[in-house]
């Protein structure tokens, strides 16, 4: 079976000892090990964050890295910096970082790239806003993200990628996507990938939903074929929410088992 990902984004919330705290009471929650969990602190947090989750089954990500390897780009994190401390994954295109910080589709690819060459896996983030929801072009913004930013790449690159479909007018606004919608989405991601790529590789890529997923709409979203987890904002900064969603996933494994 495909892997299955609950994945938390931290977002630019918490402070350090709130960070640690927020993780020991993750730690103390004894989550599954059928399903992988990843939690995205801010950078600074990463180190200790990842020393404390040493000897568990949570993995660490970054929010976002720079295309470049290292130089004159201020305020700025690179790949090769994350690599240096074996953290494992990225996120790479987050709505926030492409709406506030422009980043666009072609500048994306090179931030991939960057994340492959040091062998971490992006997770990257795909999704329309609400008015191209509304006015029906949700599915040719989301096939642009992915065919500018990731369909350069190898067979051997694309297996290491994580898609996150984030449709904008779901993220943090409590308004999600119908189980209907997340799964129609997914299942045209995936076709958009195994037209490129190929039945095999389409076959074992996760694709996550991301947008006010929380404890109460998790299982009824993951029980979606093509669902194969989430991105997780707000209730990611909750132990037990976050728990909660990753239990939701867990149990549908068992479940398919
Ligand atoms: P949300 O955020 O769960 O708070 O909607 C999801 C995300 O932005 O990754």
């Amino acid at each position: 079976m495909r892997e299955k990902i609950v994945a938390g984004n931290w977002k630019m919330n918490k402070t350090f000892s709130e960070a640690r705290q927020l993780t020991t009471e993750i730690l103390n929650q004894n989550l599954s090990t059928e399903v992988t969990v990843i939690i995205a602190p801010p950078f600074p947090f990463l180190q200790s964050l990842k020393d404390a989750t040493k000897n568990s089954n949570i993995k660490i990500a970054a929010q976002n890295c720079h295309a470049k390897e290292e130089g004159a780009f201020t305020g700025e994190v690179s790949a090769k910096m994350l690599a240096s401390m074996e953290i494992e994954y990225t996120l790479i295109g987050h709505s926030e970082r492409r709406a506030y910080f422009h980043e666009t589709n072609s500048f994306l690819k090179e931030k991939v790239n960057a994340a492959l060459a040091h062998t971490i896996k992006p997770i990257f983030c795909c999704g329309e806003n609400l008015k191209e929801r509304e006015a029906n072009h949700f599915f040719e913004v989301v096939k642009s993200q992915i065919e500018d930013s990731l369909f350069h790449l190898t067979e051997a690159q694309f297996e290491n990628i994580i898609i996150a479909y984030e449709p904008v007018w779901a993220i943090g606004t409590g308004k999600t996507a119908t189980p209907a919608q997340a799964q129609e989405m997914h299942a045209y991601i995936r076709n958009l990938v195994s037209k490129k790529y190929g039945s095999s590789i389409s076959a074992i890529t996760p694709i996550l939903y991301g947008g006010s997923c929380n404890a109460s709409n998790a299982s009824e979203l993951f029980k979606n074929p093509d669902v194969d987890g989430g991105l997780i904002g707000g209730a990611s900064l909750k132990a037990q929410d976050f728990a909660a969603i990753v239990n939701a996933m867990e149990s549908i494994v068992v479940a398919n088992a």
